[in-house]
């Protein structure tokens, strides 16, 4: 990967020590680092255009209505949508999953299905338990094969799965505690194929590589801004407009609506149905801004990148004496995910960082897979744009010492 352009000047952040180690940043699953752009995106909105956005008619409003519904044109392209007013713009992926939950799922009656996966993170899965509570419909997941969950997701348990009775299809693009690629054009195929709905959860997908709506077929798609360089508190639920204004809002109030007397209130469309209040201006702004980013460096070859660098990591930490490596053996996406019988994870996380080392560990709220892999979690290294090979060897060097501290060697 040595053509890959070094991008590290762009990451304030990443030019600092750590209990006098450089550092080397390897927790990108949690949420990624920002370039100087979107920074300056930041500062140059609240330094020259601040003004709350759509009900002002003076100058600076109208700048900063002009700049957050450019933002909102800007991340239809980035994924594709047919038309700005298929991005709403939310707090992030759980609030994305949840704005689907209770507008589409509060549709759900008792004898309908949600199916979801055995590798959802909680928070594509306990807003389905909440719906499923609520309406009486049945949560059911596809399984995942294989003691590591080496095996991915078990797709032949759709054919049994994928009954006309699911009306909702929730699942990951690429899993925060595996690293396993699904299929997500296929299983939205297959969603659609009984009638149900898609709803992707693109947190860990959206900022490594292309993601096509339409190509993909989705009918939701969530992510967040943080984990793509971009700022946190904001993310993006996307939804087919012929679905999107067939739902009622999850939250009500300025804005949002068309009409009010004493009696009651009538929706916009959306996306303005769904973002009632003043919305997160300054930061869906700096969102595009890391949609600018991102697209010049070129996203497939992210994906090359950021899956070679785990590939690497897989393959030099396999070497490790009573290592066990979650997820596929093959294809996997930009992290890794690892336990040892006798060290906890939150161990290795502490000494890893006396060496600069930032890693994550613990359930990456998938507490349910954890406990069928018998599991209480994983130490999970995890790359990005700025990662270079020889931090790989600084995390294998890091590792070989915790190791021999306790005595695992
Ligand atoms: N969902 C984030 C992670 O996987 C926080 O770490």
């Amino acid at each position: 990967m040595s053509s890959w352009p070094n991008v590290r000047a762009d990451f304030p952040v990443l030019h600092q020590q750590v209990n006098g180690k450089p550092l080397i940043y390897l927790d990108n699953a949690a949420t990624a680092q920002k370039p100087r752009c979107v920074i300056d995106a930041l500062v140059h909105y609240y330094e020259r255009d601040n003004s709350n956005v759509h009900r002002g008619l003076h100058a600076l409003s109208m700048r900063a209505t002009d700049a957050y519904e450019g933002a909102r044109t800007r991340l239809a392209k980035f994924i594709n949508a047919a038309e700005p007013a298929e991005i709403i713009f939310t707090r992030g992926t759980t609030e994305s999953i949840n704005l689907v939950a209770h507008s589409f799922g509060a549709r759900l009656r008792p004898g309908d299905v949600i199916l979801a996966t055995e590798m959802e993170h909680h928070s594509n899965l306990v807003p389905w338990q909440q719906i499923a509570k609520s309406t009486g419909a049945t949560l059911r997941y596809v399984p995942v094969l294989g003691v590591n969950a080496e095996g991915g997701l078990d797709l032949t348990a759709l054919d049994t799965l994928l009954t006309p009775q699911v009306k909702i299809f929730a699942f990951t693009h690429i899993s925060n505690s595996l690293g396993a690629i699904n299929p997500v054009r296929e299983l939205c195929r297959r969603a659609r194929a009984v009638g149900a709905v898609s709803v992707v959860d693109a947190a860990q997908s959206i900022g490594h590589g292309p993601f096509d709506v339409r190509e993909i077929g989705a009918d939701f798609v969530a992510f967040s801004g943080h984990k793509m360089c971009g700022p946190t508190g904001i993310g993006v639920l996307y939804g087919r407009s012929e679905l999107l204004n067939t739902l009622g809002p999850d939250e009500t109030g300025g804005g949002m609506v068309s009409s009010v007397d004493f009696e009651g209130a009538r929706w916009k469309p959306a996306p303005e149905r769904f973002e009632a209040g003043t919305p997160n201006i300054a930061d869906a702004i700096a969102l595009a801004k890391a949609c600018d980013y991102l697209d010049g460096l070129d996203r497939a070859e992210i994906a090359r990148h950021d899956n070679h660098l785990a590939g690497l990591a897989y393959e030099k930490l396999s070497v490790l004496p009573g290592i066990r490596l979650l997820g596929p053996t093959g294809a996997r996406s930009g992290l890794v995910s690892f336990s040892f019988a006798d060290v906890h994870a939150h161990d290795i996380v502490t000494f890893a960082d006396e060496d600069g080392i930032a890693l994550r560990g613990g359930h990456h709220c998938n507490q349910p897979l954890m406990r069928k892999l018998g599991l209480t979690g994983t130490t999970r290294a995890s790359f990005y744009v700025y990662n270079r090979e020889e931090e790989i060897d600084a995390l294998v060097a890091s590792m070989r010492r915790i190791l021999k501290f306790f005595g695992a060697t």
